[in-house]
């Protein structure tokens, strides 16, 4: 069935039922306490039927209406869209505490066995333990920078494949171009191999993201769940069998060849450090050692990593790099900064990149308009409380749309829809969280941990790029011609493939 048809469906059945809605809750909600305002909802779907295919555009303009604190019914969810910087900061950080849930989804119980890893376990302690040993040992500043060899052979072999392209007058399609060179640096950082060796996973892994990615109509409606409209039960439970197989056999391997083959590889990758902490503590200080490592919760980090890492750093380096080639100035200007701090005669360093100011602005500005996760990851509150003067019930759904902040004229200006790294010159805004006009990796306890790998990443890739090539558009398409449509899943990717035409820059 398709969705619209299911959508139609569903408003018939609704509207039906909310006579009957309409006379109990008359009885019912008289002495309520006040909640943010929001649209009407409809009994069973709630407002989904307002949601489309463009959610974060459609809250963002309900949010216009009702206000930065507001609430919508998904199905019979309580939910409350957070759409102003003010706002993001009592939920983030003023009542942190209380919004650090995270929803239960039963994709990701059945993903990351209910769940064991960082990104969907409930607020407490297993979460505290595993998400400190998580930042401690994965991707702590020393373990980003140990990857540097990984990201200087697969980027030189990127600009490699775009040489080429240029030599033969070619167009580069580089959404794809990227997403592999994503793919090839985060598969060997996690499990020490590329997509293309041996057995071909790049099938599963990109099932699994889109059934995490997929909006499960039963959880938001659970009296469809056993009809399993969309298929989606069936396919996730052959895809976990399929993932925990195929990791069984990575960790396998590590396990095998334990110290023998270190020498051959110059770094060591996430699952060998898992590896070699396997019945070991998460925390040293736990005296009844209640959580050791265990392979469940290796499989369920890797899944956590791999679902984390892949869609994000792509997207917001093809954001960019589609927002660069739209405009010829801000790219001129980049290249200005590449050729003042690199040189024509070399290709760029990791050591170059802290001195690349201009990149970070045009990051900052791109992250602005294009934030690749638009609703953050849903939290969920943990207790009664109220905010702002609204009373939000425990175990509410938060949504913060950082998408409608990066577009607020209040912030932003009258400009805010165009693209003008130069806004960030004169601020202090950073990527970390501190300042809630822009929160890419969202901030507080529930903020992204991965944020220095996923940047120095994006920014080795993106300077790489406009440092050994120009960029056009194909067949003298226009700058104001690039269609910017956006695709809501996982992340919040382009619609269509960048196409562009590279010319190189180099001396030699
Ligand atoms: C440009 C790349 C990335 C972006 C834009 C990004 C963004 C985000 C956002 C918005 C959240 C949710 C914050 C919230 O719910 O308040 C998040 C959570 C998370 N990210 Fe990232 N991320 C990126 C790369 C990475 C990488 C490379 C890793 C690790 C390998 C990673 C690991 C995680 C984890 C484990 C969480 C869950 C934290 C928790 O629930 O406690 N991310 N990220
Ligand atoms: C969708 O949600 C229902 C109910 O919450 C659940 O039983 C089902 O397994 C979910 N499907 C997927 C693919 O997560
Ligand atoms: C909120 O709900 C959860 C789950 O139902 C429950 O465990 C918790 O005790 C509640 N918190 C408060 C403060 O009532």
């Amino acid at each position: 069935m398709s969705s619209s048809t299911l959508a139609l469906l569903l408003i018939l059945f609704g509207t039906l039922c909310s006579f009957f809605y309409l006379f109990r809750s008359r009885n019912r909600h008289k002495n309520v306490r006040k909640t943010p305002p929001g649209p009407f909802p409809l009994p069973i779907i709630g407002n989904l039927h307002m949601i489309g295919k463009l959610p974060h555009q459609a809250l963002h303009h309900l949010a216009e209406r009702y206000g930065p604190i507001m609430s919508v019914m998904l199905g019979h969810v309580p939910t409350i869209v957070v759409s102003s910087p003010e706002a993001a900061e009592l939920f983030l950080k003023t009542h942190d505490a209380v919004f650090a849930g995270r929803p239960k989804l039963q994709t990701s119980e059945y993903l990351t066995y209910g769940p064991k890893g960082v990104v969907f376990s409930e607020y407490g302690p297993y979460w505290r333990t595993v998400r400190k040993w998580f930042s401690l040992h994965l991707v702590s500043a020393s373990r980003v920078e140990s990857f540097a060899p990984v990201r200087k052979q697969e980027v030189a072999s990127l600009v490699e494949s775009v040489r080429k392209a240029a030599e033969g007058g070619k167009t580069v399609d580089l959404s794809r171009q990227v997403g592999k060179v994503i793919e090839v640096i985060m598969s060997r950082v996690i499990f020490g191999r590329s997509m293309d060796d041996q057995i071909d996973f790049k099938p599963l892994i990109e099932e699994v993201m889109n059934i995490a990615g997929a909006f499960n109509l039963s959880d938001f409606v659970p009296f469809l769940a056993p009809l399993d409209l969309q298929g989606l039960a069936r396919r996730v439970k052959r895809a976990s069998k399929d993932l925990h197989e195929f990791f069984d056999k990575i960790i396998d391997q590590h396990e095998q060849q334990g110290t023998k083959h270190k020498e051959q590889k110059p770094y060591t990758d996430f699952v060998d450090v898992m590896v070699s902490l396997l019945d070991t503590p998460m925390n040293p200080k736990d005296k009844e050692q209640s959580s050791i490592i265990d392979r469940r919760n290796i499989k369920a980090i890797m899944v956590d990593m791999v679902a984390a890492s892949f869609d994000t750093t792509t997207t917001a380096i093809e954001w960019t790099l589609s927002e660069l080639v739209r405009h010829p100035r801000v790219m001129l200007g980049l290249q200005q900064e590449l050729d003042r701090v690199v040189g024509r005669n070399r290709m760029v360093e990791e050591s170059d990149l802290q001195k690349l100011t201009y990149l970070d602005m045009i990051i900052k500005e791109s992250f602005r308009l294009h934030p690749v996760a638009p609703f953050l990851i849903p939290h969920e509150s943990t207790e009664d409380i109220t905010v702002d003067g609204y009373f939000i019930p425990n175990k509410s759904r938060i949504i913060v749309n950082t998408w409608s902040m990066g577009r607020d004229h209040k912030v932003w200006s009258d400009d805010a829809e165009e693209f003008l790294p130069e806004r960030f010159e004169d601020n202090k805004i950073d990527f970390g969280g501190h300042d809630f006009r822009l929160i890419p990796f969202g901030a507080g306890r529930r903020g992204c941990p991965g944020m220095q790998l996923g940047l120095t990443t994006m920014r080795l890739i993106i300077a790489q790029l406009f440092h050994c090539f120009d960029w056009e558009l194909p067949d003298g398409m226009l700058p104001n011609e690039l269609d910017m449509t956006e695709k809501f899943g996982l992340s919040l990717p382009r619609a269509n493939h960048l196409f562009a035409k590279p010319t190189y820059r180099l001396v030699g």
